[in-house]
């Protein structure tokens, strides 16, 4: 059992949250995208059994399942999806960290006002510096008027309650399209809120595309966002055996949803933390890979992935990756491979090359 005297390490959130525990721990809370804290395993353990998590995380998931095994709970509570199973029974109360960007608060809000009995208690909880006092107006028009709110630990939480009737959504009411041109043939994409690039083709993958030679065998998409490079390798070699990747339950399913779109078949999407989920070897890896994580910049993931990468690919198999032109890969890239080179530049990005 996790004693709350392990809080001090907590996110501020959470540690606001604990202050308010006795009230929280109803019968069946439903924590949805819990920091990588012990809140949730706590909250679990001192609610009834029908408390749950949901990640939108796949490394979230893998820490929270980790959580409950230590805590003794049943580590199946702790789900994983873009959405949180619309056949489940209704929870007492849910409680939302918030998540970042309007679009995705929104989606979020959304789903939990779909998952809570009538009457039941809709918190939102979150940091100043994440711009929770910003999103009390969009939780009031999605959940209801704010009944109650607590402000401490630089954090703040809402609660309202929830209505008999929300109003009844799916991801794809949440779904943005748009459309590219890629060496004269187009391709769509569909991107569901918090996915990276939404509704645009970002500027360092476009470049990498242009830049990428022709590809044959099994290649890898790792960190695949909205599946915009997977299905652009694909469309250029339909022989290729393609496989997606990302760690956001959001990006596979927008992902799965571009090849579907694209009429592109027989490739694998999947949720990864890194390498986590990955058998087997590849002639190719390709990335635009994931170096901004919260406030600052943090190059943990993406040096993590150089240097698995080699482990993942056949004798001569090639690892491609797009970065601005700042970050520095060269020296990673070196330490872990037989040879690296710079294939293009322009003056925002470089494209590396590693065998
Ligand atoms: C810069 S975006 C690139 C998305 C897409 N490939 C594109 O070019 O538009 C990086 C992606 O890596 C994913 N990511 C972050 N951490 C990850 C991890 N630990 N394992 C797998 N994917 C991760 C993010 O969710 C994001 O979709």
């Amino acid at each position: 059992m996790i004693a709350a005297g392990d809080s001090k390490n907590w996110t501020n959130p959470s540690r606001l949250l604990l202050l308010q525990i006795e009230s929280l721990a109803g019968a069946s809370p439903l924590i949805v995208a819990p920091p990588d804290d012990g809140f949730a395993a706590y909250l679990a353990a001192k609610a009834g059994p029908g408390a749950l998590v949901h990640n939108f995380d796949f490394r979230s998931q893998r820490f929270h399942r980790k959580k409950f095994l230590e805590t003794g709970l049943d580590p199946s509570r702790v789900g994983f999806g873009e959405w949180h199973d619309p056949q489940a029974p209704l929870h007492d109360s849910v409680i939302v960290f918030l998540p970042k960007g309007r679009d995705l608060i929104e989606y979020v809000l959304r789903m939990a006002a779909q998952s809570i009995v009538a009457g039941g208690f809709v918190y939102l909880v979150g940091g100043n510096n994440e711009g929770i006092r910003s999103a009390r107006g969009v939780f009031s028009e999605i959940v209801g008027d704010v009944v109650w709110s607590e402000a401490a630990r630089h954090s703040v939480v809402y609660a309202a309650r929830a209505t008999s009737s929300p109003q009844r959504v799916s991801p794809q009411d949440f779904l943005e399209d748009s459309e590219f041109e890629l060496e004269g043939s187009r391709i769509s994409i569909r991107t569901l809120p918090g996915v990276f690039s939404r509704g645009r083709l970002d500027d360092g993958t476009k470049f990498l595309l242009e830049k990428l030679p022709a590809l044959t065998g099994r290649i890898l998409d790792f960190g695949c966002g909205c599946g915009i490079i997977g299905a652009a390798i694909k469309r250029r070699s339909p022989e290729s055996v393609v496989e997606l990747l990302d760690s956001s339950a959001l990006a596979v399913r927008s992902a799965e949803l571009t090849f579907e779109t694209n009429a592109i078949v027989d490739a694998k999407i999947f949720a990864s933390d890194g390498f986590s989920e990955v058998e087997g070897q590849f002639d190719a890896i390709i990335s635009n890979p994931p170096f901004h994580r919260g406030v600052g910049t943090d190059y943990q993931v993406v040096e993590q992935m150089i240097r698995s990468a080699k482990n993942y690919l056949n004798p001569g198999g090639n690892l491609f990756i797009v970065a601005n032109r700042f970050l520095k890969y060269k020296q990673v890239l070196d330490a872990n491979f037989q040879s690296s080179e710079v294939l293009a530049e322009n003056n925002a990005y470089r494209v590396y090359q590693a065998n």
